[in-house]
């Protein structure tokens, strides 16, 4: 059992599954272990900033299932994994509980814990590499989200990834993203066909899945409707990925309630398709993401 400074806890949340409850001066933060899924992150003067549906199931094991909402970690593939069908959707970062490493306090106002997986008889079915993912979570006035990824391993390791971030807004419909204006996109929605940018903030007007070709050092999520806005700070990341499954797809997700992709939207950190990463032996990289919420601004 590892220490839990002031400001932190182990409970059991939703299905049972063990999860870090965090409160600090300034914010309050949920980490299931499953996963390392951050599935709650809200400051004391605001709303939650991430979306949870109110269907997802929270099924533990080896593997679990994926919690739908929060930041689900995609990890060692992006959505399907080339070349064979029966490999779960994202990877199995997200179907698996992580060791809770350590939780410590920064100063007076930040808890940061860190979350562990290593390479195991489970993951080398599908993925036949020794690697370390070591996830740091910091809870503040912003949330900080760090994915470390070793290459344990002797020979090279290929390998995507995503913090696959869902966003809680007043109306998807409403909402811009500020930020992806000069950028090239594949458009998984018209047959991955590849885009050139659209020189204008994005607004969501139909199913949207979309991978930008480069990630912006900053998004801003604008969201009038919730009457805020939502920085997203990226770094270590070539790519962002916007998703939102509007109504015909939400209707077909089990774990996604039939109106809930109104209030959603994933803006996620990631290095995926033709930026996948390889690390050689004993090489590693880190993702960060870390996100904060303002007012609106004049634009
Ligand atoms: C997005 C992908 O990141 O995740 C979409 O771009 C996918 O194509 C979505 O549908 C959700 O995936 P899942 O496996 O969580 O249902």
């Amino acid at each position: 059992m590892i220490a839990l400074p002031e400001g932190s806890r182990l409970d059991r949340g939703s299905g049972g599954l063990e999860r870090l409850v965090v409160e600090t001066p300034r914010a309050e933060a949920h980490v299931y272990l499953h996963g390392a899924q951050v599935t709650h992150f809200q400051p004391r003067t605001g709303r939650p900033v991430l979306f949870l549906s109110k269907k997802s199931g929270f099924v533990g094991g080896m593997p679990g299932k994926a919690i739908r909402g929060g930041v689900p970690i995609s990890f060692p593939w992006f959505a399907a994994k080339a070349g064979d069908a029966s490999a779960p959707s994202h990877g199995f970062a997200r179907l698996v509980a992580w060791e809770l490493v350590d939780v410590r306090r920064d100063g007076e106002e930040r808890v940061v814990a860190r979350l562990r997986l290593v390479a195991n008889d489970l993951t080398r079915r599908w993925f036949p590499h020794d690697f370390a993912c070591t996830f740091t979570v910091t809870v503040g006035g912003e949330l900080g989200l760090e994915l470390a990824v070793e290459n344990a391993g002797n020979g090279p390791m290929r390998f995507e990834q995503a913090l696959h971030t869902y966003f809680a807004v007043g109306d998807v419909r409403r909402t811009l993203l500020l930020g992806l204006e000069s950028k090239t996109y594949v458009d998984k929605v018209a047959g991955f066909a590849r885009k050139p940018p659209a020189a204008a903030p994005l607004g969501i007007e139909g199913e949207t899945d979309r991978i930008y070709l480069e990630a912006p050092p900053r998004i801003t999520i604008e969201d009038p409707v919730g009457a805020r806005s939502i920085r997203v700070e990226n770094a270590g990341a070539a790519n962002t990925v916007v998703w939102n499954p509007w109504i015909d797809k939400a209707k077909a997700m089990a774990d996604l309630g039939d109106d809930e992709w109104a209030e959603m939207i994933c803006v996620e950190t990631a290095n995926v398709g033709e930026d996948a990463l390889e690390l050689a032996a004993g090489g590693s990289h880190t993702m960060r993401v870390t996100i904060g919420v303002g007012g609106l601004g004049p634009r």
